[in-house]
């Protein structure tokens, strides 16, 4: 069977499999926000990026396939401080002001975890505000707080690959890209069977 070495360790992988496939395989916790298993793989959020020896970028590990012989750093230094600036990133726009002064402790969610593992300061936001969407105003069974979204779309394919019903849309552009609902914004016009699939795939809660 191939191996590559993953952080020291010579792990076997199957055929197809990729980096990440094969890091999380022999336990090693490579960080994901928009990948998530059985979604189509986007690459889009960038915090998975690994050194893999003999390239001059970091690649992402959720969409680089595995290599005999490949030779990968997870936590090199250009991969932490790349997954740093990431996070810093979406804090800009993220409601954090409870990961300061102590609140490190409690981090709520996915995102939070990754904010407090790689020791990313809050700072105050300044010119860009809190993002909104539809927020399923009236819907007594799943209500979205858009000012937690981090835009990894991962609601959006599930609603779509594994409930296949697609009622969550990316809509508007640049700084106002935002998660809506699809149609006219009600949930019950959009096909929506309340599965919960968006909600339970979430690394946010939004
Ligand atoms: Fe790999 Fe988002 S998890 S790019």
């Amino acid at each position: 069977m191939p191996a590559l070495t993953i952080d020291g360790r010579t792990i076997e992988f199957q055929p197809g499999a990729t980096i990440l496939d094969a890091a999380r395989a022999a336990g090693i916790d490579v960080p994901t926000l928009c990948w998530y298993p059985r979604l189509p793989t986007v690459g889009n959020c960038r915090i998975c990026l690994v050194t893999v020896e003999g390239q001059d970028k970091l690649m992402p590990a959720c969409a680089t396939p595995a290599a005999d012989g490949m030779v990968v750093q997870t936590e090199s230094p250009a991969a932490v401080e790349n997954r740093r600036g990431v996070l810093q990133f979406l804090l800009e726009r993220y409601p954090a002001a409870h990961l300061q002064n102590g609140g490190r402790e409690h981090p709520r969610n996915e995102f939070e975890r990754y904010v407090v593992r790689y020791d990313v300061p809050v700072r105050p936001r300044h010119e860009l505000p809190l993002r909104t969407g539809d927020e399923r105003p009236g819907d007594v069974m799943i209500q979205h707080d858009m000012s937690l979204c981090v835009l990894c779309t991962r609601c959006v394919r599930a609603c779509l690959d594994i409930q296949e019903v697609g009622v969550l849309e990316v809509g508007e552009r640049g700084g106002e890209t935002c998660i809506v609902v699809g149609g006219d914004g009600d949930p019950d016009h959009a096909g929506c069977t309340w599965c919960g699939e968006c909600v339970r795939v979430c690394p946010t809660g939004a």
